[in-house]
């Protein structure tokens, strides 16, 4: 007897993995706390659409393009998205995956980040610049769940990714890849510092 695993939902966690990488993650770290105090823009959109936290995705959402700090971390992450890419078995005709755009996030304490995808492109992730101890990770939703209204419900003891929900933690220095079609959210951030990362997109056309 055979029980097959078909259609299967891959994210990509990793670490950065050259040495210094904590001098690099500091760098980020000041300069996403610099623009949260420069972008009025984004504090603006923010105050509407991230409440109590900071989000550059509709003000500054090009990072690699303006900041050479940005720019080498786009370098870093390009090779795992090119190997996510490959994993995942894409065809992509040919066409590079690029990086499209590349924000900033800061959520002080309380501030939650609610369910969502990445619209109009191809693979999405995040890397942590700073992760305060129990700081909320990355809730993936399966993608399935809108199908399963007469579905049983899963035992709590069954396999972590047999749950509806599967949540990688959050950890500086640490990078997710994701299909930018799987959504997502951050519970509200339970500690009392500011957890931030930058996000970003990924696409082939
Ligand atoms: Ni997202």
């Amino acid at each position: 007897m055979t029980t097959h695993a078909l259609f299967p939902t891959l994210i990509h966690t990793a670490t950065l993995p050259e040495t210094g990488w904590k001098a690099f993650n500091l760098r980020l770290l000041r300069e996403c706390q610099q623009l949260a105090v420069d972008d009025v823009s984004g504090q603006r959109w923010s105050a509407k659409h991230y409440p109590g936290g900071y989000s550059s995705y509709n003000s500054v959402c090009r990072m690699h393009l303006l900041s050479p700090t940005f720019a080498e971390l786009e370098r870093k992450l390009n090779r795992h998205v090119a190997k996510y890419a490959r994993d995942l078995g894409l065809d992509l005709e040919g066409r590079q995956l690029s990086m499209t755009d590349c924000w900033v996030n800061i959520m002080p304490p309380k501030v939650v980040h609610s369910m969502h995808l990445h619209p109009l492109s191809t693979i999405s992730g995040t890397y942590y610049v700073q992760t305060p101890k129990g700081c909320s990770g990355l809730k993936f939703e399966d993608p399935r769940l809108d199908r399963f209204m007469a579905t049983p419900p899963r035992r709590s003891d069954c396999a972590p990714e047999k749950k509806p929900w599967f949540i990688v933690p959050a950890s500086a220095g640490k990078l997710v890849l994701f299909e930018s079609w799987l959504r997502h959210e951050v519970t509200p951030n339970t500690t009392k510092k500011d957890r931030i990362s930058i996000s970003f997109n990924y696409n082939w056309f």
